[in-house]
């Protein structure tokens, strides 16, 4: 951090990163200039990716792996073109490996019900135990609850600490040579924590597991490298690393995608179908039946083109420093609670907490009146506000685009907020 007050980590250029996002000039209520602390619901979009998505529609619309004509090949060449970008953002050892789906929930799904469906020897059944968290977003509960009640295996997860860490102290207890998935978040998008992966992985490797990670609040923000990373599938979305909606990806090792059943049949994911049986396209076709989210696909391309133009260690560098500021500033607000670490150690830019006995709802209302966008809520991660006996959090996420001076006016926004309050 150089300058803080001057609204400068000094680490990247935000002014000329700003000004790549239209969005970020609106104002809102009167003239008041948006202050957007939200991008861990959905990220801003830069012209980069919106003139992709328009380019697309405007020159190339056609269906993709179908028509012999010109457009149809280009569709088809940007399609598949932005699988070969996301395969090298990610570092995956191969293009066949990025599988497509609509967002970070449809990629724990097809896992799950790759699972649910498969043969031995990975077969989830009555016998066999399946391990989440209680730091989880719901997308990564619900698809295991799911499974636990068709297959009948037992779904178990780790607990947090009170300080907003995985409590892993009984990590053999959980993790046993019964479990055959355990799947978790890399970085908690209501906590911010940052999860030991390492640890975790190391124990499902000993029991033979398999180990699926929810990385949609990585992705956007550290290098993600999944070959360092060693886990067996690994689950984002597009929208929270400035692409569009309706594209996520699911990465897994081709071995088990050779190996797994689909989950979805149509269009696409075959190689030939008679009325009595069909045999299967390789993947990662196996596991896109349809039409698929070509637009989508082709500006989450144009994203990543974007961020490594920018580099991730820079960003996360950058994101890192307004997060130890703004935990230091907030700290300073009279009657402010962070849920999750208090520290800038090992957590990243999203930050939630409670100001006092003032439900978030009102926080997040009177922060609006300023122009602030903050989430409030359960998150989507109601067994963490659960495990801290509260109703729902405010939650601040920062991104690339955020300043210094951003965290200045959310903490002279809450002093607002009390002061309204009473
Ligand atoms: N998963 C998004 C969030 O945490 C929507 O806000």
């Amino acid at each position: 951090m150089t300058d803080a007050r001057q609204g400068l980590t000094g680490l990247l250029d935000t002014e000329a990163i700003r000004k790549d996002f239209p969005l970020l000039d609106r104002t809102v209520h009167d003239g008041k200039k948006i202050v957007y602390l939200d991008s861990a619901a959905t990220s801003q979009k830069p012209r980069q990716v919106l003139d992709a998505l328009n380019t697309y529609y405007e020159r190339h619309n056609a269906n993709v792996h179908r028509g012999v004509y010109t457009i149809a090949e280009e569709a088809t060449a940007l399609y598949e073109g932005a699988r070969d970008k996301v395969a090298a953002f990610i570092n995956a050892p191969s293009r066949d490996e990025v599988i497509f789906t609509k967002n970070a929930s449809e990629s724990l799904n097809l896992v799950a019900n790759m699972l649910g469906w498969a043969d031995e020897p990975y077969r989830v059944d009555r016998d066999t135990e399946i391990v989440t968290t209680e730091m989880e977003h719901h997308s990564n509960i619900v698809p295991w609850q799911l499974l636990s009640q068709r297959t009948g295996a037992k779904l178990k997860w780790f607990g947090i600490t009170d300080d907003g860490r995985l409590d892993l102290s009984n990590l053999d207890e959980i993790i046993t040579e019964k479990t055959k998935i355990v799947s978790f978040t890399l970085v908690s998008n209501i906590l911010g924590t940052v999860n030991p992966v390492e640890q975790i992985i190391r124990r499902a490797q000993q029991v033979g597991a398999l180990v699926c990670i929810d990385a949609s609040q990585a992705a956007p923000h550290m290098v993600l490298d999944v070959q360092a990373l060693q886990a067996d599938f690994v689950a984002f979305t597009g929208h929270k690393m400035v692409g569009p909606t309706g594209i996520g990806v699911l990465w897994g090792r081709q071995e088990l995608l050779e190996d797994l059943p689909p989950f979805l049949g149509g269009g696409e994911m075959i190689e030939t179908v008679s009325m009595h049986s069909s045999t299967y396209a390789p993947a990662p076709h196996k596991f896109e039946a349809g039409t698929p989210p070509i637009a989508q696909a082709v500006g989450l391309g144009a994203a990543v083109d974007y961020l490594s133009s920018i580099g991730m260690e820079k960003i996360h560098a950058h994101e890192k420093a307004i997060t130890e500021y703004a935990v230091k500033r907030l700290l300073e607000v009279p009657d402010l609670r962070i849920i999750g670490p208090a520290t800038a150690e090992n957590r990243g830019a999203t930050i939630s907490f409670t100001l006092g006995d003032i439900h978030p709802h009102d926080v997040g209302q009177v922060l609006d009146e300023l122009g602030i966008a903050v989430r409030v809520g359960h998150h989507c991660a109601r067994p963490v506000c659960l495990r801290y006996g509260i109703p729902a959090t405010t939650r601040a996420s920062f991104y690339l685009y955020s300043t210094p001076a951003e965290v200045d006016a959310l903490v002279d926004g809450l002093e607002h907020v009390r002061n309204f309050f009473g």
